[in-house]
C-alpha cells in the first residue's frame, strides 16, 4: 500500500483532533456518524471518537441499536468532523469491523461506573413508553451490581472505521475554500485529489 499517503492524511487529523482538543470547545470528538438501512434510507447522528490510529477511527456503542444493526447488515459508514473554532472540516468513509474483546474490555474499564450501568439500562433505539421505565431499568442493574465491579455487556462494544476516502475542508476568503482528497483505489493505492470547493 502506498502508505505515505495515507500515513500523511492519518496525522493531518491527528494534528488536526490535537488542536480542537487543545481549544475551550464542548465535545471536540463529536463526530456524525452515517449509516444506511436496508432500504437505503441514510441515518446520521452523533458519536464520540474514542480511539484513533493508522488502523482507523474507533467509537463504542450498544450493538443491538439503530447503527449496530444497520452496520451488521451494511458495514459501510461515514463520519464528518467540523470544528467550528477552527472552521475545519474532515469527511471520512469506509467500512466498519469489530474491535477486539480485549480492546472493548480495556475502555470500558475507564468508563465512570454510572455510564456503565447506563449501557445496561438502557435499549438503546428501543421504544421506551416513559422516563420512570430508564430509572427503573438503572436502579435495577445498580441494585444487581452492587459491591461489584459491572461486567461489560455483550452487546456493548466497538466499531473501528477503515477509511477508505479521507477528506479535509479548510476555509478560505472568498469561499475559495481548500479540499484535499485521499482516497484509497484498490489494495495497494492511496491517492491525492484537490477538490472544487
Ligand atoms: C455529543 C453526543 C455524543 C454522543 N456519543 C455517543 C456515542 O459515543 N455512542 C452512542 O452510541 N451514542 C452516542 N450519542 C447518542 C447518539 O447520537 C444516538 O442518539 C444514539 O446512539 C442512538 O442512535 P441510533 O438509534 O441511530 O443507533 C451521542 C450523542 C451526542 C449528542
Amino acid at each position: 500500500m502506498n502508505l505515505d499517503l495515507y500515513t500523511q492524511a492519518m496525522q493531518r487529523f491527528q494534528t488536526l483532533f490535537v488542536r480542537a482538543q487543545s481549544l475551550d470547545i464542548p465535545e471536540p470528538a463529536a463526530m456524525s456518524l452515517a449509516t444506511v438501512t436496508d432500504t437505503g434510507q441514510p441515518c446520521v447522528r452523533t458519536v464520540l471518537l474514542k480511539a484513533v490510529d493508522t488502523r482507523g477511527f474507533v467509537f463504542y456503542t450498544n450493538k443491538h441499536s439503530g447503527k449496530g444493526t444497520q452496520l451488521r447488515h451494511n458495514p459501510h459508514a461515514a463520519l464528518c468532523f467540523f470544528w467550528q473554532s477552527l472552521m475545519e472540516q474532515v469527511l471520512v468513509e469506509g467500512r466498519v469491523e469489530d474491535v477486539s474483546g480485549a480492546e472493548a474490555d480495556t475502555y470500558w474499564a475507564t468508563r465512570a461506573r454510572v455510564s456503565q450501568i447506563g449501557a445496561w439500562a438502557s435499549l438503546q433505539s428501543e421504544s421506551l413508553s416513559e422516563r420512570a421505565e430508564l430509572e427503573k431499568r438503572f436502579a435495577e442493574f445498580e441494585k444487581k451490581f452492587s459491591g461489584q465491579p459491572v461486567p461489560r455487556p455483550s452487546y456493548w462494544s466497538g466499531f473501528r472505521l477503515r477509511p477508505n476516502m479521507i477528506e479535509f475542508w479548510s476555509s478560505r476568503p472568498g469561499r475559495l475554500h481548500e479540499r484535499e482528497r485521499y482516497s484509497r483505489h484498490g489494495d495497494a493505492t492511496w491517492n491525492h485529489t484537490w477538490v472544487y470547493p
